[in-house]
């Protein structure tokens, strides 16, 4: 006999089983102790509103509990046969209470309980990616502090343009970063919602207490149109994705950046031996192969945002199968991000700086505004300023002062770190 929840006494075809379910058993092992905690909370408020006996929830939190200690020490599994986590946890409460065990459903439909454990998970996630990102910020801000002064040239169209400094470039990835974790914060106020309730998608005629699990799973307000509860799906994935891509174009770029310094024809920056890798035939080898992978990740992150939206395009109305497959998209991401943010946390605390790099010859020419702002400053009008200079590098007499005074907020001479740390502080505060 099979196990489906829907089990009307049909066998339902083996091939059609393991085409529907997909992934699932896998990929809902991440969403174990979230359906747990939704269905502890459900049961509470079915017991408030008369549905479940005081005695019945008395043996059905234990018997809860004891799943959610068993998915804690990695012991849950979802067998062979059963659909999914949702199943799993009901089969396991019939299993040990009987009839009590069949009663946890009233009221609730696995369309409004994926939902929850997604908003729940996803929230986890949001919060450790947070921290994530809030670990490389403090990293790149005290890098900046550290290496303030140490000028590297500026480029633009990957020409020698302008001084800049270390100092600005550590900088600006750690504010950069906190532009990105204003989309991590909206995406999580969007999962931050309780979509339980809403049912199959069009609520229940029993008279749910949704504010009573909205305060119980600690969400911070409510989907309150059931139908927009179950919209949720996909939206929040869509915002999930476009917080991890954002944040992921900011560490490709990073990543991009290093790898370039480190190439031998800039030299701007090294690793340890240990840190990098080698080639199978050229001895002399130290490849930068970890910003390689994380660049080849948070560029593929990119993609997370045109994949759902490719995936749930003019969808019908309610629920549809289709929405499964996000969890396939969505699950590895958070766990890659994760990972390409602590890899650059843990690369950067190694990375060594070249000194005096500007004291080459071949960056004479980066000079020169500096010399047309100091003719400016002695009363030249810049358009002269800047033909004089013109005209000297022209016909190769140019000669830089070397001299740099970049004092305004946000230049080599303040890069304003303590603002920056200021508003990071304030995002990251939204995640209490
Ligand atoms: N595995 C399903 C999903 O992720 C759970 C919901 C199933 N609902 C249904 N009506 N078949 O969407």
């Amino acid at each position: 006999m099979s196990k489906q929840l829907w089990n009307k006494g049909f066998e339902p075809d083996k091939m059609i089983e393991r085409f529907t379910v997909g992934k699932d058993r896998e990929l809902d092992l991440r969403l174990a102790r979230y359906d747990v905690q939704g269905s502890m909370a459900h049961i509470r408020m079915l017991e408030s509103i008369g549905l479940l006996t005081k005695d019945e929830l008395s043996l059905l939190l234990p018997a809860l509990q004891e799943i959610a200690d068993s998915i804690e020490k990695g012991e849950f599994t979802i067998e062979d046969g059963i659909e999914d986590v949702h199943s799993q946890v009901e089969f396991l409460l019939t299993a040990k209470l009987g009839d009590v065990g069949k009663k946890i459903h009233s009221g609730r439909s696995r369309n409004d309980q994926v939902l929850v454990d997604l908003k729940l998970f996803f929230r986890d996630e949001l919060k450790r990616i947070a921290e994530a990102v809030g670990r490389l910020f403090d990293r790149l801000q005290s890098l900046s502090e550290a290496h303030r002064d140490k000028l590297m040239p500026g480029y633009t169209h990957l020409q020698v343009a302008m001084p800049s400094s270390f100092g600005l470039w550590f900088g600006a990835y750690a504010e950069s970063l906190v532009d990105d974790m204003q989309l991590v914060a909206a995406a999580y106020n969007i999962a931050n919602q309780n979509p339980l309730g809403s049912a199959a998608g069009y609520g229940s005629s029993f008279p749910l207490d949704r504010e009573m699990t909205t305060s119980l799973l600690g969400f911070a307000d409510l989907h309150y149109n059931v139908v927009a509860a179950q919209m949720s799906r996909g939206k929040t994935e869509r915002a999930v994705a476009a917080a991890i891509a954002a944040v992921a174009a900011t560490l490709g770029h990073l990543a991009m950046d290093v790898c370039m310094w480190m190439c031998n024809n800039f030299g701007f920056v090294k690793f340890p031996d240990e840190l990098t890798t080698g080639s199978s035939i050229m001895p002399h080898k130290k490849n930068p192969d970890v910003f390689e992978i994380m660049r080849g990740k948070c560029n593929r992150m990119q993609s997370l945002p045109n994949e759902l939206t490719i995936l749930t395009a003019n969808l019908p109305l309610g629920y549809n199968r289709d929405l499964q497959l996000m969890k396939d998209i969505m699950f590895p991401a958070t766990t890659d991000l994760v990972e390409c943010l602590d890899m650059a946390d843990f690369m950067l605390s190694h990375i060594e700086v070249k000194a005096d790099i500007l004291d080459d010859s071949r960056y004479d020419y980066i000079f020169t505004v500096e010399d047309v702002n100091r003719l400016v400053r002695e009363g030249v009008p810049f358009r002269d300023a800047y033909r004089k200079v013109g005209l000297s590098v022209q016909d190769g007499t140019y000669s830089p002062t070397r001299e740099i005074r970049h004092t305004h907020i946000g230049s080599i001479g303040d890069p304003a770190n303590e603002k920056i740390a200021a508003k990071m502080k304030s995002i990251l505060s939204k995640f209490k």
